[in-house]
């Protein structure tokens, strides 16, 4: 079960983010409200929520995950992919000591996005990714190790991130969609898998019990609520437009 979740919030230069969407311009009133509407959701699932202010100087500082990995054991600051990206982990390091007097890092020349991390109880894994190298999950690895966690490796091809096509719902279900059908990493989970047309709600959140779904996407959707889930549909229009996911706007621990 997780308490707490931290966000930031988005930053008027938002449309600065980095994207490969082609789905035009984040309007940041409309993405102020959807972060209002997140956060609630986040409360109704009976998490506390630090809320971090904007940060101007980085139009994609909104998606926190990417910038730790948060364990019940321990807790990790990563080294992001992307150049304007970076100083992001240190940004978070200080709201991150509150919980965790002891953070680990991830140092040059090593590189991690947290959105390539998918825990699985005491195990992770970890994309390797255009953004995410392999001395990042070596340094990850070894993290983890001292803490008697364990990672698998996730060779990537075409997502932004392993997250982007796979989210753990707990009790061995797996949303999953893409490049990862064919993986045979995952063939021992309960697959719920996400059709292409809705393959960006392959990103949804399990949070106690419930799950957080992006808004429109009626077969997934259902099919997670087959699967016994309650769900919250979130409009994350404005994030989507650079590249960002549910998962991405929080962490959660
Ligand atoms: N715009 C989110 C990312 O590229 O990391």
């Amino acid at each position: 079960m997780f308490t707490h979740a931290i966000v930031r919030r988005p930053c008027s230069r938002l449309r600065d983010g980095l994207t490969s969407a082609e789905l035009g311009t984040p309007d940041y009133d409309k993405a102020i409200g959807q972060h209002d509407t997140y956060i609630e959701a986040l409360q109704q699932c009976d998490l506390r929520v630090m809320i971090l202010p904007a940060d101007d100087r980085f139009p994609d500082s909104t998606f926190v995950e990417d910038t730790a990995l948060l364990t019940p054991a321990c807790a990790i600051t990563t080294n992001p992919g992307a150049e304007t990206r970076k100083p992001e982990a240190e940004l978070i390091r200080g709201s991150l000591q509150i919980f965790y007097p002891q953070l680990e890092q991830i140092e040059e020349p090593a590189t991690l996005d947290a959105g390539d991390i998918m825990m699985v109880g005491n195990h992770f894994y970890v994309g390797l990714s255009g953004r995410t190298n392999q001395a990042g999950i070596d340094s990850l690895t070894g993290i983890l190790a001292f803490h008697g966690m364990t990672v698998t490796t996730v060779k990537m091809r075409d997502m932004l991130h392993l997250k982007t096509g796979l989210s753990y719902l707990e009790n061995n279900n797996l949303l999953i969609c893409g490049e990862f059908l064919q993986n045979p990493l995952f063939d021992s989970f309960n697959q719920i898998v996400v059709p292409p047309d809705e393959s960006y709600a392959a990103n949804s959140v399990w949070i106690n019990g419930t799950v957080l779904v992006p808004a429109g996407y009626p077969k997934t959707r259902a099919a997670i609520e087959q699967a016994g889930y309650e769900t919250i549909a979130l409009d994350v229009s404005e994030f989507q437009k650079i590249d960002g996911g549910l998962s991405c706007i929080s962490l959660r621990f």
